[in-house]
């Protein structure tokens, strides 16, 4: 098989855990760009810089360098200009301000060339909001996961409890409801299938199902 895989979704449908199973299977890289927008945010913050001020993340943006690094089906580690951030910036703060930085036209335009590099000179599986519809749009496999709020905002709870942060249920769920809403409304480049994307409803499998179904579409789409 051969070409790229674009992976979408909102938060906590499952995107990144079943990117990643796919890409070890398949000897793929995984490259998971949401990493890439919470390590800027997790800078800014640093910096105090606020994430209303869009002249001062285009800049940030411009002079940071995001490295990925692809551990496997184990996890990807995540380095801001050499220091790595993997754990901290899954922190509920960063959580919480990384929709207003990616919502910054000249900041996304900076992290989505990095994106298309990488995918040019590596097979693929990439998760995040847009691939299918702007990074990606000529990826030959597209794939839109999704579930309700309350599973995926039980999934994610699950996790947070998982990495030793407790947090309640009902927070979560806002902050994901409000998320979503940011990342589905804003004007570039907004979370939405693409035309071609194949949408698959994840509240009832469990990964190791939905990491069968993708392999199954994309053997019997080659
Ligand atoms: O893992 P989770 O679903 O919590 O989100 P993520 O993939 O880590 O992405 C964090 C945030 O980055 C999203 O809520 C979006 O605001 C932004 N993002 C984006 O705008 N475009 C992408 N391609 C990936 C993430």
């Amino acid at each position: 098989m051969k070409g790229n895989i674009a992976i979408d979704g909102p938060a906590g449908a499952g995107k990144s855990t079943v990117a990643r199973l796919l890409a070890a299977r398949l000897g793929y890289l995984y490259i998971d760009t949401g990493a890439m927008y919470r390590a800027l945010t997790w800078k800014a913050l640093r910096q105090g810089i606020s994430p209303d001020d869009s002249r001062r993340l285009v800049e940030l943006a411009q002079e940071t360098t995001i490295r990925l690094e692809d551990r496997g089906a184990r996890d990807v580690a995540v380095y801001c200009d050499g220091e790595e951030v993997t754990t901290a910036i899954r922190q509920a703060d960063i959580s919480r301000q990384v929709s207003l930085v990616a919502s910054v036209p000249g900041v996304r335009q900076r992290l989505v060339e990095f994106q298309r590099e990488m995918a040019a000179s590596n097979r693929v599986v990439m998760d995040g909001r847009d691939i299918g519809t702007w990074v990606l749009p000529r990826a030959p496999y597209k794939f839109f996961l999704t579930a309700s709020l309350e599973e995926r905002a039980r999934r994610r709870h699950r996790e947070l409890l998982a990495a030793g942060q407790s947090v309640e249920l009902e927070t979560i769920k806002e902050e994901i409801r409000q998320r979503d809403a940011l990342d589905s409304g804003r004007e570039v480049a907004p979370l939405k299938p693409a035309p071609d994307a194949i949408i698959i409803d994840t509240g009832q499998m469990t990964v190791e199902d939905v990491v069968a179904r993708l392999l199954a579409l994309i053997v019997a789409n080659q």
